[in-house]
This record gives C-alpha cells, sequence and structure tokens, in this order.
C-alpha cells in the first residue's frame, strides 16, 4: 500500500454513487447517511453539479489569482447575500485553509500583541498546525508540539471561563462551532453563542464562526449561527460549498476584511473556476430546493425516528446534523453492524452515531435507514 498510514483501515471500497447512494468494487449497494462527513448535502453526483463541472472543465479549469475570473466573484456575491450582506470572500481549498485565513486575519486585524484565539475545548477546526492548535482536543496536539502559540481553550457553553479568557489587550479572536461537529455534535446552551457576542462587542475583539459543518443548510438554516440571532464578523464554509468539489470560503466584514492587503494571503487553486462553478450550482440548487427548510423537516422525521428505537438514549443536534446516544452498545460496532447491512454512518464519540444525510434525503430513504439502523441496534 503505498499511502500513508493517517487514516484508519478502510472497510469498504466505493466506486459510484446517485443521490442517497453509493455502490463499492463488488456492486454492493449502500445508503448514505454520512453524505461524506456533511458534504455531499445535495447527493452525489447530483446532475446540475456534475453539468456544471463537465461545462467548466472544458471552457477554463484554471489561471491563478494574478488575473481575474468571473465564476468565483459570483459565488463571493450569492454568499456574501446568504450570509447578510457588507462582506467580503477569500476563497480557499478545505475548511482548514478557510480558518486559517480567518486566524491570520484576526491577527492582522488586531495588530501588535493582539493575536490570540480563544476556542472552545471539544472543537475541531482542522488539521494544520495553526487550525489544529485552536482545536479543543488535547491528546491531538500532544504528538505535534511545539504548536504555534497563541491559542486559548475554554468549555463549550461556560460564559465565565470565556469571560476570564477574554482579555481585550491581547485576544483578537473568539473562534467557535455553532455546533460541535466533530466533538459529538454538541449543542451550545441556548442564549450561550449572544453572550459571547456580547463579550466581544464590550472588548473589541472578533466573532468568528467555524460553520465549515453546520453551514449551508445543514442545521435548518442557512447558518447554524441564525438559530440564536447573532451576527458574526467572520465566517468559514467548506464541506457542503461545492457538494465534494474542494472548496472553503472565509468571509468577513468588510471592515474587518480590509486589513488585508495585497501579499497578505493567498493560495494557488483559491476561487479557480472549476471549484467555483461546482459551487455555483451548488447553491442555485439549495436556493431553489430551500434546503434549510428540507433539513427542518427531514431532521423533525430522522430525530423522531431515532428517538423511538430501543438501544437509542437521546438524540441532540438540529435539521439534519443529528447524533444519536446509544444506551449500551459502542457506537463503532453499531456503524460497523450498519455498514455490513448497507448503511454508513460514523462514530462520532465512543457512545454516539453520527447521521448527516444528503439535505434532499426523502422520507422513504429515512424510513430505510431506520430499519437498517434498528437491525445494526438489536444485533
Ligand atoms: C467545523 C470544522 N472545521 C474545520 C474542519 C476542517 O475541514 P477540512 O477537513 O476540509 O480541512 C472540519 C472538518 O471536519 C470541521 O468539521
Amino acid at each position: 500500500m503505498t499511502l500513508m498510514n493517517n487514516y484508519p483501515p478502510q472497510p469498504v471500497t466505493f466506486v459510484r454513487g446517485e443521490g442517497s447512494r453509493l455502490w463499492d468494487v463488488d456492486g454492493k449497494a449502500y445508503l448514505d447517511f454520512l453524505g461524506g462527513l456533511a458534504v455531499t448535502s445535495l447527493g452525489h453526483a447530483h446532475p446540475a453539479v456534475a453539468d456544471a463541472i463537465a461545462e467548466q472543465a472544458r471552457t477554463l479549469l484554471h489561471v491563478c489569482n494574478l488575473y481575474g475570473t468571473t465564476v468565483g466573484p459570483e459565488v463571493a456575491e450569492t454568499l456574501d447575500r446568504l450570509l447578510g450582506g457588507g462582506g467580503r470572500i477569500f476563497f480557499a481549498n478545505s475548511g482548514a485553509e478557510a480558518n486559517e485565513c480567518a486566524i491570520k486575519l484576526a491577527r492582522k486585524w488586531g495588530g501588535p500583541g493582539k493575536y490570540a484565539v480563544v476556542s472552545t475545548y471539544g472543537s475541531f477546526h482542522g488539521r494544520t498546525l495553526a487550525t489544529l492548535a485552536a482545536t479543543g482536543q488535547p491528546a491531538k496536539h500532544e504528538p505535534f508540539q511545539p504548536l504555534p502559540e497563541g491559542f486559548r481553550h475554554v468549555a463549550l457553553g461556560d460564559i465565565d471561563a470565556m469571560d476570564a479568557a477574554v482579555d481585550s489587550k491581547v485576544v483578537a479572536a473568539v473562534l467557535v462551532e455553532p455546533i460541535q461537529g466533530e466533538g459529538g455534535v454538541n449543542v451550545p446552551p441556548k442564549g450561550w453563542l449572544g453572550e459571547v457576542r456580547r463579550l466581544c462587542d464590550e472588548r473589541d475583539v472578533l466573532l468568528m464562526l467555524d460553520e465549515v459543518q453546520t453551514g449551508l443548510g445543514r442545521t435548518g438554516e442557512w447558518f447554524g449561527f441564525q438559530h440564536e440571532g447573532v451576527q458574526p464578523d467572520v465566517v468559514t464554509l467548506a464541506k457542503a460549498l461545492g457538494n465534494g468539489m474542494p472548496i472553503g470560503a472565509c468571509w468577513a466584514r468588510a471592515e474587518v476584511a480590509d486589513a488585508f492587503v495585497p501579499g497578505d494571503h493567498g493560495t494557488t487553486f483559491g476561487g479557480q473556476p472549476l471549484a467555483a462553478a461546482a459551487a455555483r450550482a451548488t447553491l442555485a440548487v439549495m436556493e431553489a430546493e430551500d434546503v434549510p427548510a428540507r433539513a427542518t423537516r427531514a431532521g423533525a422525521r430522522l430525530v423522531e425516528g431515532l428517538t423511538a428505537r430501543p438501544g437509542v438514549a437521546s438524540v441532540r443536534g438540529r435539521g439534519l446534523l443529528l447524533a444519536a446516544e446509544l444506551t449500551d452498545k459502542p457506537s463503532k460496532d453499531v456503524a460497523g453492524a450498519a455498514l455490513d447491512r448497507g448503511l454508513v454512518i460514523n462514530a462520532v464519540t465512543p457512545t454516539a452515531i453520527r447521521l448527516a444525510p444528503s439535505l434532499l434525503v426523502t422520507d422513504d430513504e429515512i424510513d430505510e435507514a431506520l430499519s437498517v439502523l434498528q437491525e445494526a441496534l438489536s444485533c
């Protein structure tokens, strides 16, 4: 095997997808309720996205950021409109790079000495050195010490700890996920994000929201922060933006974005026409289908079905970003048994499974997934 040993052994090899279905090398079909970790929000091989990619590939794949192109700026307009307007966008290629941009922007905006970023324990912000440092999972830090300095962590939902950590002299930004995805689909207490916003306002600190997993309809609103009625200064996106095409974005209020001047930041592939064409088509379908409303409705059906299953203690999350806490079985065993029976989910913590299906998932597919899960829970 010529691949590096950084991922656990992969139990199945997929070769094809369509909508909520995947097929492996042996032709076995699966129902995909993980969506490539909240990436394929319109399902696999969506025809509008596939056509857009094919057409763009025949037109113009790439130039470089020394020159203008037309597709990326169109996507930026759409994202800015969805985010409430008045902002500017930097295109990256992944979630980690979108966050890396946010962290650099915060440092530039803060100026000398005001560079620290406060995030939460249990968070996940990426695997580059800076985003790993922002990630609130000390075990993931250990093998890579020393990490870049200037990162502090507080417990999710603990406003007193946040109050103590946000020292306006050194802290440039707070970086949080509206719902912690990789950390276990952890929803902070109602009102906490608003309190964090208030602290940031009082102390001239940026509120930066990592919406890489929660953004673009997944939680039943276009963005996770809309459930809490707060207005962030910076928002990062990736995963669902290209429906599988690698693209990330960092949005910032114009006055914050103005901290960057030419030469401060960049990336070869960011915003190139191919990835941007996928994002343009993805966003068009998302708006036409009103994916936040679909996620709310489908999520309610999934929560009801999960809650009724013996072996499920509780269900958490919002829209179609859900975790089911299990009563006794290890989540790895349940995810493995589900995979054997043709259902793709993942063990997000040792005791909870995560479900993040396509936002276009049908009622029949939800019912089918629930009955496979029932078998997996009872074997
Ligand atoms: C909230 C959040 N931020 C950042 C990332 C990192 O994104 P990427 O893997 O595209 O670098 C992830 C990935 O799971 C994520 O869930």
